[in-house]
């Protein structure tokens, strides 16, 4: 694609006149943007990019080994990690209210970053995967008056660092463009949307290692049934959820009173209206029998069949 030659070329030349021999830090969070902010900008200045990448406890299956293989082996970045999983535990504990369950997230996130951030007294920028939608939404967002969205990159303005913001010229659109031509792995570059809050707030009320275990297991064996059947790209999100129910069920000649598990599969363009996502009844049969029989602690598989409005994508 030419233009996007064009745009890497540009904005490499920019980078690096912006940059000189100075060092760019970035938060990366396994995302689509800050991904692809992290390759663009090691492209153009390579060991001068520190990335760092803080590990909440509140990532999907196999997603932390999954960012530093991308990263660190593959495309030879320098990638920090910083496993802050028991911190988040910690300050989770005893909360069940959907909106301070995010600010906690939210905040503990830019504590932990902040102080990881100062432990680096060389850096000069900070990188973020901004888009040009994110500028022009911020102010009327709508969403926000319903739940207060939290970024893992939404930092504090009070850091010492110069911004850099390569793609906040970019719908979403030429961003995944930007990372195929990169040469990003389809795994990233068309990941589906994930919350800040991550599986916190799919495990609705208190978060306990427990239940978010039931909802890593369970959301790992959907993911896996959705790539088999081939409707990856047919389905904008798709996620289990843990409500706070118990039921009773029967498991060879035993009663069982153990949870029930919440799938919700949308199909949208932004994310701001969507409609349940229409998965054949089969598949939908397979996911069931995986859920019940894999994950412990499930005995009953809830399909959520309500469009947005009425009902938000997630379930917090
Ligand atoms: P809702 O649930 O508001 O979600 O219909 C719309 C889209 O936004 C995502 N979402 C979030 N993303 N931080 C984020 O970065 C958040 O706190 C957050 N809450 C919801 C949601 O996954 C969906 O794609």
């Amino acid at each position: 694609d030419w233009s996007m030659e064009s745009f890497i070329e540009l904005e490499i030349e920019k980078i690096r006149e912006q940059v000189g021999n100075k060092q760019v830090l970035c938060a990366l969070s396994g995302g689509v943007d800050s991904s692809v902010v992290a390759v663009l900008i090691h492209k153009a200045i390579g060991d001068q990019l520190t990335c760092m990448f803080v590990d909440h406890g509140l990532l999907r299956k196999g997603e932390a080994e999954s960012v530093m293989k991308t990263f660190a082996d593959g495309f030879h970045m320098k990638v920090i990690k910083i496993d802050a999983r028991d911190r988040f535990m910690a300050k989770l504990s005893g909360i069940s209210d959907p909106e301070a369950k995010r600010k906690i997230i939210g905040n503990e996130f830019i504590y932990v970053f902040d102080e990881e951030a100062a432990k680096l007294t060389d850096m000069d920028f900070l990188a973020q995967g901004t888009l040009y939608t994110d500028i022009i939404e911020s102010g009327t967002a709508t969403a926000q008056t319903i739940k207060s969205h939290h970024n893992v990159g939404g930092l504090p303005e009070d850091m010492k660092f110069t911004l850099i913001e390569p793609l906040n010229t970019l719908f979403k659109d030429e961003v995944r463009a930007l990372g195929t031509e990169l040469g990003m792995p389809d795994e990233i570059v068309w990941r589906q949307p994930f919350p800040g809050p991550g599986l916190g707030i799919r495990v609705l009320g208190e978060v306990t290692e427990e239940k978010l275990e039931i909802v890593r297991e369970s959301d790992a064996i959907l993911r896996d049934e959705i790539k088999k059947a081939g409707l990856e790209r047919d389905i904008w999100q798709y996620f289990t959820v843990l409500p706070d129910i118990r039921s009773v069920g029967v498991m060879g000649d035993a009663r069982t009173y153990d949870y029930a598990i919440g799938i919700r599969a949308v199909t949208s363009i932004d994310g701001m209206t969507s409609d349940w996502a229409r998965i054949p009844w089969d598949i939908l049969e397979k996911i069931s029998v995986r859920l019940v029989n894999e994950v412990p602690h499930i005995n009953r598989v809830l399909y959520d069949v309500t469009s947005k409005p009425p009902s938000t994508i997630e379930w917090e």
